[in-house]
Order: C-alpha cells, then sequence, then structure tokens
C-alpha cells in the first residue's frame, strides 16, 4: 500500500543543507500497525511528513496504491491526504474559539466527502467517551480528553491510515494506555496505524518497530 523507495530528505536552510533522511527503503501493508522510534533529531516526523505527503522528498519515490505520488498536481496531492489520511499530534492542535464538536467536524470543510461530517462525529465522540463534552472548549477538558477529540477528528472523514506524531507525548500512563487503545481499535477495524513515540511501554504493544538513527533505518523492521 504504501512504499517508499530509496527516500532521502534534506531540509534547505539559508546557509547550507540539514540531511534529515537517508536512503529510507519502506513498505507498509493496508492494515498494518507501525511504531517508529528514535532519538530526537532522528528524522522520525520527517518520515512520517513524507509518509503522509505533507513534504516532498529531496529523493527517492513514493508509491501509494501503486500510483506514484510525485505525478500529482498540488490540488490533487490535498485532496489525496484530506481523504487517506488522519493525523494525531502531540500537542493536539484544537482551536481554541471553537467547541469540541466544530474541533472534530474541521476536516469536512475541506472535503467532498459523502460523510455526514456531524453524525459521524457524534457516532465517534460516544465510540471515545466524549460524547459529553460536545459543547465545551478544548481549555476546559484534560489533557487524555482533548488528544480523544483529536483522535476522533483525525478519523471524521473515515481515513485508511491514522498518522499519530508522539499522540501520549504530553499525557500521563493511564491517559497514555486509553489513548493508544482507542489507536489500536481503528487498527483493528483495518485502519493502517503509524505511530512514532519514545515510551517503551507504548512501543512494546507493536510487533513491527522501526528504528531511525541519524536518518538511516537501523533495522530491518
Ligand atoms: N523545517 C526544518 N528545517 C530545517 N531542519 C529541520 C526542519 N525540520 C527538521 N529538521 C532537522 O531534520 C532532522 C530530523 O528532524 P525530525 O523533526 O524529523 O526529528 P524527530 O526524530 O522527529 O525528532 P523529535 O523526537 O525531537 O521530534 C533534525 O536534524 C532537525 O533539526
Ligand atoms: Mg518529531
Amino acid at each position: 500500500m504504501i512504499r517508499l523507495n530509496n527516500i532521502s530528505k534534506n531540509y534547505s536552510l539559508k546557509d547550507g543543507e540539514v540531511p534529515a533522511l537517508d536512503d529510507i527503503n519502506l513498505t507498509i501493508e493496508k492494515g498494518e500497525k507501525v511504531c517508529i522510534l528514535g532519538r530526537s533529531g532522528s528524522g522520525k516526523t520527517t518520515l512520517l511528513d513524507i509518509i503522509a505527503t505533507i513534504l516532498t522528498p529531496s529523493q527517492g519515490s513514493y508509491f501509494y496504491n501503486d500510483m506514484d505520488i510525485s505525478q500529482f498536481s498540488k490540488q490533487e496531492l490535498a485532496k489525496f491526504r484530506n481523504k487517506e489520511f488522519g493525523f494525531v499530534f502531540q500537542s493536539y492542535y484544537l482551536i481554541k474559539e471553537k467547541n469540541i464538536l466544530e474541533n472534530i467536524c474541521l476536516p469536512a470543510i475541506y472535503s467532498d466527502s459523502l460523510i455526514d461530517p456531524q453524525q459521524n462525529a457524534l457516532k465517534l465522540m460516544d465510540i471515545l467517551d466524549i460524547a459529553e463534552l460536545k459543547d465545551r472548549y478544548p481549555n476546559e477538558l484534560s489533557g487524555g480528553q482533548r488528544q480523544r477529540v483529536a483522535i476522533a477528528r483525525s478519523a471524521l472523514l473515515n481515513p485508511n491510515v491514522i498518522i499519530a506524531d508522539e499522540p501520549t507525548g504530553n499525557l500521563d500512563e493511564a491517559s497514555s494506555r486509553i489513548v493508544l487503545d482507542h489507536l489500536m481499535n481503528f487498527n483493528e477495524q483495518g485502519k493502517t496505524l503509524i505511530l512514532v513515540t519514545h515510551d517503551q511501554e507504548i512501543a512494546s504493544h507493536f510487533e513491527r518497530k522501526i528504528f531511525l538513527n541519524d536518518g538511516r533505518k537501523i533495522s530491518n523492521g
């Protein structure tokens, strides 16, 4: 489903280039769950952003369902990304002026999906056990509740892949476990899950682990 061939990424700065990924080869099948590990600066977020088509690689090719992503126009890519990927980040990225239901419905604004956003949001809030929070605002929620809101938002348009960059990085152990369980449930229902973590406990729930070191894959995972 996801196939990266010899992917490298350098970031351009005023005074030169910063190498972030070096010759990454990686295949992820539909429905898999994959954990990406490595020290700070090892390239984890860069790799996720390339998989999610937010970043363009400097070298190499990326095929998604055998489609060559580099052939997509900017507009096609935005549409593709919105349809295929749901995003969960360490710091939630909820909009503080919007209530919880509105936050969860945000991805629908940029989409022509036939999914009824309100109806699906309410269903997801039930599943994630946050239904009673729908009229509150992000600053009126705990960290664990905010992250469940972010997960509901990521799943709103029924994406095939959920991309989670340290989704438990700001949470205590109990909340982390709840957030992980919800992500695992989506995976069990067939969604591909690609998750970055520093947390060994979280990583221990994944059979497939990819270790990065200085932008290189250092395991066969
Ligand atoms: N926008 C950017 N411009 C320049 N360099 C960048 C940029 N983003 C990341 N880098 C550099 O690329 C390398 C990989 O960064 P990346 O964010 O992928 O690491 P990471 O493994 O996600 O780290 P962390 O665990 O701290 O989140 C680092 O050397 C970083 O400084
Ligand atoms: Mg990162």
